[in-house]
């Protein structure tokens, strides 16, 4: 047993008892055996390569390159993506794809190239077959951006499932972003991350990886262009990266390298080039809008493992009312659940669990429930007898039931990549729906099931349904949570329809945003975790996830009153605004620190509150364009090095840039400017970019700037909306766009479109309307006047 295994076990037992770590090491020698009995022996493999081209067979937007041993498949998307596969793969069947993958473009014709190679000439790329089967991916200028050597595979002989790997090369100067959460970026350096979506068993920090969301996705970003690339395979792999060496000049730069190796699925890949707004753009049309979360999801959430009862969580909202602090939902963990069974209520501490939700939704403030997928394998527990009963739990390869361990002890899981079972599970949440719930908060979905030794999770040979294929847990692992949400989703389109659903995942794969948003998981208490909260955020928005946020404070110990503030500042400005902790840990309520950090903490939940227009709308355009709210300060100017190099601040939409403090004794810190004029929101002294300028961070404030020319939308004194207008430099124009969203519900608002224009001392600001510009019918204020 190694150390990683002790603590998860240790954690186990603290939370059930010795019982529950006897269960542990029944549950690991069972997996064992399983697999022993039930996965195919690795036996002897052969190599393969593509061999040289033998024929072509064009076809609509490309078509097939033949191979002495492989065919790669082609085709050049009329949204701007290029698809390939060997093989012969397709785009489909896929778990990321969120519809019929999109019309091939009937200008993209394959011809005949120099040295016997093939090429795809496309608007924004053309892609080059080599001889030998290299694929090249140039900019129309004709910059190498990426170079996709020819594949390997590794098949055994007696038949079955290959491994395969792709080594790519990329620009010297390009830097590596994405492959879902990871704690360690936003920029990936040098090294090998797994993609195997993993609960490590304790609070993480940027040493820990992989962890709960893994995704073949990478977002690449050199001077010559942007590109992101999705490896649609959804088996373990790991992805060895190394930045490359420019030569200074010497003309011999060393290219940057990422090599995959996956041990199985198609070996079928997207890539996608442009600016990164341009990228994202066709990544989520690809996989699909964002969730758009109500309104109440945007503001202030308060979550702990171990509310006691329905008194402790009057307390809690009771001192947040007290102290004038703006608070929107409150979230029950599975101390809520009787005897931590999914789908239950511990009547005895939480008797009148509707009349309370009802009570606080008068309040203004939604009650949110913890879900776990595992079910205590109990007959009489009403969930356990319904899902057997419909054949909803993962089976062996000997057809018995795969019972696991979770918080209410032996477990069976859903299988959630079959559509009878996600329709049961979907209906279960109306049981949730009476007890007054209105979200939800899926968790321990890698799937996890403790373990004394190994994997905690299902043993891989456990059979999965994925839509009628059939396969095993090495093919659906890391699908299991995206399934999840999807049953989850879709159960509450059918019980609420007239409500947006709003959920939340701790794993799950690319295209999960169409469900629903994630949060950091257990992130460890102390700076190195703060730095990983952002790090999480940041990397899963350029994946297509916008909406997350981390367990502010920290999810284990206490954090000094400092570290909670520097967490809770920077939490303000993130999507999903959350404190949370464990059972173990101290207190998280903004009281519990002294009166200076209540004033403060005071200052950054009002704040949110007056953003939460503007959270609104970055909502609305994150589902309709593909970008996150918070997004890189290189966003805009990816070619400019020294932003693309500064991970410690980010974009909140076009209008905002934030910049956190994130190591102790901070009064002051530097923040790395995209170009144009920016204001301290605070101070409104004037800041000109690109520079990098050192700005007050005292214990009060974060820094956050707002750009010229910017229109805010904020909510004003009397709840109504507002513009906020940052005054263009003279002679400057600027603009925003702004959604106004009555929270909840199915309609579509209008987009407002407004310009801001400064002539001499005046700020003109104008709507644009149906028959040209006109006055905005909101309130204006002009900030940044006194500034030349
Ligand atoms: C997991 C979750 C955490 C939750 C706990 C108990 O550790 O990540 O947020 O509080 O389980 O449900």
């Amino acid at each position: 047993m190694d150390g990683r295994d002790l603590v998860r076990s240790v954690k186990a037992i603290g939370s059930t008892g010795a019982a529950q770590r006897l269960r542990t090491v029944r549950a690991a020698w069972r997996r064992r055996r399983t697999d022993a009995s039930g996965l195919p022996p690795r036996g002897a493999e052969r190599a393969r390569v593509p061999g040289p081209v033998l024929s072509v067979e064009p076809g609509p937007g490309g078509g097939v390159v033949r191979f002495t041993r492989s065919d790669l498949r082609i085709t050049v998307t009329a949204g701007g993506a290029v698809f390939w596969g060997w093989d012969g793969a397709r785009p489909e069947p896929s778990y990321a794809l969120a519809g019929p993958s999109p019309e091939p473009d009937p200008r993209a014709v394959l011809e005949p190239d120099k040295n016997g190679a093939w090429r795809v000439v496309a608007e924004r790329m053309t892609v080059v077959v080599s001889r030998h089967g290299a694929v090249e991916v140039r900019t129309p200028g004709g910059v190498t951006l990426r170079k996709d050597l020819p594949p390997r595979w590794w098949e055994p002989v007696g038949g079955g499932e290959a491994r395969w790997m792709q080594r790519s090369e990329v620009a010297a100067d390009a830097r590596f972003f994405g492959l879902g959460g990871r704690a360690s970026g936003p920029r990936l350096r040098d090294g090998t991350y797994r993609l195997w979506n993993t609960d490590p068993g304790h609070s993480v920090g940027p040493g820990d990886d992989p962890l709960y969301i893994t995704m073949p996705v990478q977002m690449v970003v050199a001077d010559a262009a942007t590109h992101l690339v999705f490896h649609d395979s959804t088996w373990d792999g790991r992805v060895t990266l190394r930045e490359g060496e420019e030569g200074a000049g010497s003309g011999h730069d060393r290219a940057g390298t990422s090599d995959l190796r996956m041990d199985g699925g198609p070996l079928r890949c997207w890539v996608m080039v442009g600016a990164p707004a341009r990228v994202l753009h066709t990544w989520a049309s690809l996989t699909g809008a964002a969730a758009l979360p109500p309104a109440w999801a945007l503001g202030h959430h308060h979550a702990r493992w171990g509310f006691g009862s329905e008194e402790e969580v009057r307390r809690i909202v009771g001192g947040y009312h007290e102290r004038g602090l703006p608070l929107e939902a409150v979230h029950l963990d599975i101390d809520h659940f009787d005897a931590h069974q999914v789908f239950t209520v511990d009547r005895d501490r939480f008797p009148k669990l509707p009349v309370l939700a009802e009570e606080l939704r008068r309040d203004g403030i939604r009650l949110v429930s913890i879900v776990d997928p595992a079910v205590k394998a109990e007959p009489g527990n009403a969930v356990y007898d319904s899902g057997t009963a419909e054949d909803a739990f993962v089976r062996d390869s000997a057809g018995r039931p795969v019972c696991g361990v979770l918080w209410p002890g032996e477990s069976v899981y859903p299988d959630f990549t079959r559509a009878r079972t996600r329709r049961w599970w979907g209906g279960l949440y109306e049981e949730r729906l009476s007890q007054g719930f209105a979200g939800f908060w899926h968790d321990m979905n890698e799937p996890v099931s403790f373990t004394a030794f190994g994997e905690a999770t299902l043993p891989r040979s456990a059979r999965h349904d994925l839509e009628g294929r059939g396969g095993d847990h090495r093919e659906a692992h890391n699908v299991y949570a995206l399934c999840m949400a999807r049953a989850g989703y879709e159960g509450l389109r059918e019980l609420t329809p007239q409500e947006r659903p709003f959920l939340f995942s701790r794993s799950g794969w690319a295209g999960m945003q169409r469900y629903g948003g994630t949060w950091s998981g257990d992130v460890t208490t102390g700076w190195p975790g703060l730095r990983a909260s952002l790090s999480l955020v940041m990397g899963l928005g350029l994946c297509g996830v916008p909406y997350s946020g981390p367990d502010v404070g920290g999810f284990d110990g206490s954090p000094s009153p400092e570290l909670y503030l520097r967490w809770f500042q920077l939490g303000a400005y993130l999507p999903l605004f959350r404190t949370h902790a464990s059972l173990r840990a101290g207190r998280r309520e903004p009281w519990e620190f002294g009166d200076d950090v209540l004033r403060h903490a005071r200052v950054a939940l009002v704040e949110r509150r007056r953003l939460l227009p503007y959270f609104m709308t970055l909502a609305h355009l994150s589902r309709r364009t593909g970008a996150p709210y918070v997004r890189p300060v290189w966003w805009g100017a990816p070619e400019d090095r020294a932003l693309r190099d500064c991970e410690d601040a980010f974009l909140l939409g076009d209008c905002l840039l934030v910049a956190p403090v994130l190591d102790p004794g901070t009064d002051r810190r530097a923040v790395q400017l995209p170009r144009g004029r920016w204001y301290d929101t605070v101070t409104e002294e004037v800041y000109e970019g690109p520079a990098r300028v050192l700005i007050d961070a005292p214990l009060s404030r974060i820094p956050v700037l707002a750009r010229a020319g910017a229109v805010l939308p904020v909510r004003g004194e009397d709840g109504g909306l507002e513009l906020e207008v940052w005054a263009p430099a003279r002679g400057r124009t600027g603009g925003g766009l702004v959604v106004a969203d009555s929270g909840d519900g199915w309609e579509e608002p209008e987009i407002e479109r407004y310009m801001t224009l400064r002539t001499g001392k005046r700020v003109v600001v104008q709507r644009d309307g149906e028959e040209g510009p006109e006055e905005p019918s909101r309130p204006v204020r002009v900030r940044g006047l006194g500034a030349l």
